[in-house]
């Protein structure tokens, strides 16, 4: 049986690829600092260990550990966003290498955060530009700490991952809240772009990319981003929400005060398009938010 080694995979990426990969009769292994079953193996992502055996003769292995950015960034939290990627992205590279029979394939999350904001030009894989601030810092260093490690006999590729929109969590789960008890209006402007794309599609790219043999970085999103105004809008259409009281950007600076988060996270223009991905003939199933939220959410 053909075997999946996901690193960080107990959150809400790795479950989606773990019941995707196992629907498709691949054993997964999910490394864990909290085992539950005896597929998740324990290793604490600063350290070699048994864990490293599970990397042998795999197909894959799928790299998503990472503190999760939905916090406020204080030099404690910074830290630890920064060195939950860099450190096991680092370790995992030295894993691979003492492989006798390596994964086929690596692939390393990275972000769709690290182009700059922007409203009227799209950031392609070549095009994009790759800004300076905290969180584009960290993309930056994640992607340089995967870069450097050298694998004779393993496919690399950077997944760019853009707004991940499921059925169990991500960014669709505060959304959702707020919707429901009347709040779910714009935010900021509004006019903000956003990049997503469908968990469906999540897992299809990278089975594409595998099927294909395709290497390098890769931007995950839809090919044409949507706006907060029209998130918001199609979110409440869908969960059947009458209305929804908008966000000015100082309320929101004030609210994400107080609860622990980053207004950035809703009031950057993420302006991403996957070049890559259309040009090597993948077929997206979702392209259209309304569409997409009406198949994830279940009145
Ligand atoms: N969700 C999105 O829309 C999205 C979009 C773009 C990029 N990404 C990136 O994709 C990755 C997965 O996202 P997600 O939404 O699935 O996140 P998640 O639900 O927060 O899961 C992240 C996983 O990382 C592991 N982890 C956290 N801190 C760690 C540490 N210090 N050392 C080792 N492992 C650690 C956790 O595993 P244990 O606690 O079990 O060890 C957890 O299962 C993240 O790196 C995220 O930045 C996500």
């Amino acid at each position: 049986m053909k075997t999946i080694i996901i690193a960080g995979g107990s959150g809400f990426l790795g479950q989606v690829l773990k019941d995707y990969f196992t629907n498709k009769n691949y054993k997964v292994f999910i490394l864990t600092r909290n085992p539950k079953s005896d597929t998740e193996i324990y290793w604490n992502g600063i350290d070699l260990g048994n864990w490293t055996k599970q990397l042998e003769n795999a197909e894959a292995l799928i790299n998503l550990a990472g503190k999760s950015v939905d916090c406020r960034y204080n030099e404690k939290n910074k830290k630890a966003i920064y060195s939950s990627r860099i450190d096991t992205t680092n370790l995992l590279g030295l894993a691979v290498n003492l492989c006798d029979n390596p994964p086929k394939y690596w692939f390393n999350s990275s972000t769709a955060t690290i182009y700059e904001s922007s409203f009227d030009r799209p950031n392609t894989e070549k095009n994009g530009i790759i800004g300076d601030d905290f969180s584009m810092n960290i993309a930056k260093s994640w992607e340089r700490a995967f870069n450097e490690t050298t694998t004779p006999k393993t496919k690399k590729v950077i997944l760019r991952t853009s707004i991940v929109l499921g059925k169990k969590g991500g960014a669709l789960t505060p959304l959702k809240q707020l919707t429901k008890f009347g709040l779910g209006g714009k935010q900021a402007s509004g006019n903000q772009k956003v990049s997503w794309i469908h968990e469906d599609d999540f897992t299809n790219t990278i089975q594409f990319l595998m099927d294909k043999k395709l290497e390098g970085i890769f931007n995950l999103c839809v090919p044409e981003p949507t706006n907060n105004k029209t998130l918001m809008k199609s979110l409440r259409a869908v969960m059947k929400i009458p209305f929804g009281i908008s966000h000015p950007l100082w309320l929101l600076k004030l609210g994400a005060f107080f609860i622990g988060t980053e207004t950035e996270l809703v009031t950057k223009s993420r302006n991403v398009i996957p070049e890559k991905l259309l040009k090597n003939g993948y077929n997206f199933k979702y392209t259209n938010i309304k569409l997409a939220l009406e198949g994830l959410i279940k009145n």
